[in-house]
C-alpha cells in the first residue's frame, strides 16, 4: 500500500518527537492519539514516512532513549491499541511508519540490568559489560562517556564497574553475547510483525566495542573520532547477522544513526551487496555550527566547511553504492534556522533557503517537526533551571560543580546548544501553549508561537509551510533530485553555495545565498550552455516567479 516502499530512497521522512507533537488529554505531554489527530496535516505536507522517537516504557531520564520494556508503550503516550490504530491510520494515508530502535543500551531500571547487577550468576549478567577496577583501583580504562564523565561507573554491590557510553543510567549492552543478540532480534520481529516499515537505529555503530578495552589515545581521539568505541571489531558481523535474521525477512528500510564515519564506512554499512543497512544518517552536517574548535567559542563555520562535508557525502557516496540521509537537524541539535540562517531578520527567507538545500541534494531528506514552519531556538532558555534535557544538565554539573568553571560561560554554551531548543512544543495555532496542550506543557512553547504556527501559515501562500509543500512536491515528481549527480559550482564564492544536479538529459541549478548581504554571481560558460533553456522552478522570495537571467545575477539575502 505504500508507493515508496520499493523506491525507499525517494522517501521524505518526517521526524516526530512524540512528547512535543500534540497532546490529546491535557496532561501537557504529547501522545499517540495526538499524533493520529494530526495525520491529515502530515499527509497534506506530502511527506512519505514518519519516524517516531522512542515511545517505549522508560523512566524518561533521556526522554525515551533509556528503555525499561521494549515491548510496551510508555503510558503517558498511550496504549498498544493506540499504537496499532496509529499504524493503521498512517498506512491508510499512504505513508510509512518507522520506529526508533535503541540497541546500544537500556535503562538501568530494565529487568535485565537489575538481574545482571544483583546476581553474578544470572543469565542476564553478561547482557551488560562488567569489569573489575583498573590497576590503580580506578575505572578499567580511560574512556569517557558523551556526558563528560568516565564511561565506567562503580557499583558498590558488585565491587565492579559497568560500562556506559551515555549516562550512568544507560548501561551499554554486551553485543558479544549471542543470547543478548537473539533477544534483540526477537524484539525487532515483534514490531516488524505489527507491520511497521522500518527502523531508525540509534547510535548503531557503537554496539561493538573492543572488549580488550585499550586506553584511548587522546590525540588520536581528536583527529579520528573514537577508534575503539565506534565501528568496533565485530560491528559488520552483527549487522550482517541482524540483516540475515531480521531485516531481510521483511519489506522495510533501515536508517542507522552514526557519528565518526568515513566515506568508506558508509559504503561498508550500506552497499546493497553487503546486506547490512539501507542508509546511514550522520549528524556531521547538522553540527557544522557547533564544531568544538574551542570548548567555549562557537566556531563560525564557512561555506568551505559546508562544501567540504557535501563533497564527501554527495560526491563519493550514492547510487548504486552506499546511501545516506540528508540530515541537517534533529532532536539533538539546535534549530535549523539558528544553525544555518538568521532567526530574527530573515527567519522566513532563511528557513525557505535551508529547506531548498534539504530538498535538492542527493540522499533521503529528514525533516524535524516544526522545521517546515521555520521554528527557531527558544530565547527563553536562560538559566539551568529552564533546561530539561540530560546532556546539558550533565555538562553543567561536570563543568560548574566539579571543575569550577565560570557559570555564565557554561550557560552561554548551553543556551546555544541545548537539545531543548529542538524539543519545544509543535506550534499549531495562536491559542495558549501554541495549541499543543490544554494543560501545562512539559516544556514551555517558544514565545514566537503567536506569529509562527501552522494555522497562520496555512492561509499564507508565501509561508514557509507552503514553500515546503512545493519543495516536497517537486522532489517527489523529479527523481533527479534523489539520484542525480551532484556537481559543486562557484566553489570560491564566499556567500553562495551552488550546485548542479545532473541526471540523464536534465540539468538542475541550485543557488543559495547563505549571507545577509546581496550576492552577485556569474556562471561558468560551460554551465550556461547546459542551462540554455532553463526556467525558474522555485525561489524563496515572492517575486522570484519573475523570469531571471540565469547566467549572472544578484541573489537577495538568504
Ligand atoms: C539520540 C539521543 C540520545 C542518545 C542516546 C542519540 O544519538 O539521538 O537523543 O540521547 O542517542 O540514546
Amino acid at each position: 500500500h505504500i508507493k515508496y516502499k520499493k523506491a525507499w530512497k525517494q522517501n521524505i521522512i518526517y521526524e516526530i518527537y512524540p512528547r512535543s507533537f500534540k497532546d490529546s488529554n491535557g496532561d501537557g505531554i504529547g501522545d499517540l492519539p495526538g499524533i493520529i489527530s494530526k495525520l491529515d496535516y502530515l499527509q497534506s505536507l506530502g511527506v512519505t514516512a514518519l519516524w517516531l522517537n522512542p515511545i517505549y516504557q522508560s523512566p524518561d531520564i533521556d526522554h525515551g532513549y533509556d528503555i525499561t520494556d521494549y515491548y510496551s508503550i510508555q503510558p503517558e503516550y498511550g496504549t498498544m491499541k493506540d499504537f496499532e490504530l496509529l499504524l493503521e491510520e498512517v498506512h491508510k494515508r499512504d505513508m510509512g511508519l518507522i520506529m526508533d530502535l535503541v540497541l546500544n543500551h537500556t535503562s538501568d531500571q530494565h529487568p535485565w540490568f537489575k538481574a545482571s547487577r544483583s546476581d553474578k550468576h544470572s543469565r542476564y549478567r553478561d547482557y551488560y559489560i562488567w569489569r573489575p577496577a583498573g590497576a590503580d583501583g580506578g575505572p578499567p580504562n580511560n574512556w569517557s562517556s558523551y556526558l563528560g564523565k568516565s564511561a565506567w561507573t562503580f557499583d558498590e554491590e558488585n565491587q565492579e564497574f559497568y560500562m556506559h557510553l551515555y549516562n550512568s543510567t544507560q548501561p551499554d549492552l554486551n553485543w558479544d553475547n549471542p543470547d543478548l543478540r537473539e533477544s534483540m532480534y526477537k524484539m525487532m520481529r515483534f514490531w516488524l510483525d505489527k507491520g511497521i516499515d522500518g527502523f531508525r537505529i540509534d547510535a548503531v555503530n557503537a554496539i561493538s566495542k573492543d572488549q580488550t578495552f585499550p586506553d584511548s589515545d587522546l590525540s588520536r581521539l581528536q583527529s579520528n573520532g573514537e577508534p575503539f568505541i565506534k565501528n568496533g571489531p565485530y560491528i559488520h558481523d552483527y549487522l550482517q547477522e541482524m540483516n540475515e535474521k531480521v531485516f531481510s525477512q521483511y519489506d522495510i528500510f533501515t536508517a542507522g544513526e552514526m557519528s565518526y564515519i568515513s566515506e568508506q564506512d558508509v559504503l561498508d554499512y550500506t552497499h546493497p551487496d553487503r546486506k547490512e543497512l539501507s542508509m546511514v544518517i550522520s549528524p556531521e552536517a547538522s553540527t557544522l555550527g557547533n564544531l568544538p574548535e574551542d570548548e567555549f567559542q562557537q566556531k563560525e563555520w564557512t561555506l568551505d566547511d559546508l562544501r567540504e562535508v557535501m563533497q564527501k557525502w554527495q560526491k563519493n557516496v550514492g547510487d548504486p553504492g552506499g546511501w545516506f540521509g540528508l540530515y541537517f537537524s534533529n532532536h539533538d541539535q539546535p534549530r535549523l534556522v539558528n544553525t544555518f540562517g538568521n532567526p530574527v531578520e530573515y527567519r522566513v527567507q532563511s528557513a525557505k533557503m535551508i529547506g531548498t538545500m534539504l530538498h535538492t541534494l542527493k540522499g533521503t531528506p529528514f525533516i524535524l517537526q516544526g522545521d517546515e514552519l521555520g521554528m527557531t531556538n527558544n530565547p527563553k532558555l536562560h538559566s539551568i533551571d529552564d533546561i530539561k534535557e540530560q546532556q546539558a544538565l550533565a555538562y553543567y554539573d561536570v563543568m560548574v560543580n566539579e571543575r569550577g568553571e565560570d557559570e555564565e560561560k557554561i550557560m552561554q554554551r548551553i543556551r546555544r546548544k541545548a537539545r531543548d531548543h529542538a524539543r519545544t512544543p509543535m506550534q499549531w495555532d495562536e491559542s495558549n501553549h501554541a495549541g499543543f496542550t490544554t494543560g501545562e506543557p512539559w516544556l514551555p512553547a517558544n514565545p514566537n508561537y503567536k506569529e509562527v504556527n501552522v494555522k497562520e501559515q496555512e492561509s499564507d501562500p508565501y509561508s514557509v509551510l507552503n514553500y515546503y509543500r512545493r519543495l516536497i512536491e517537486i522532489r517527489k515528481n523529479n527523481p533527479v533530485l534523489t539520484y542525480g549527480e551532484y556537481k559543486a559550482i562557484l566553489t570560491d564564492h564566499s556567500q553562495i553555495f551552488a550546485y548542479l544536479r545532473l541526471f540523464m538529459d536534465q540539468t538542475w541549478l541550485v543557488l543559495l545565498n547563505f549571507s545577509e548581504e546581496e550576492a552577485a554571481y556569474s556562471l561558468d560558460p560551460n554551465d550556461i550552455e547546459r542551462l540554455a533553456d532553463a526556467r525558474l522552478l522555485i525561489g524563496n522570495y515572492k517575486e522570484s516567479n519573475e523570469i531571471i537571467d540565469l547566467k549572472s545575477g544578484n541573489l537577495k539575502p538568504y
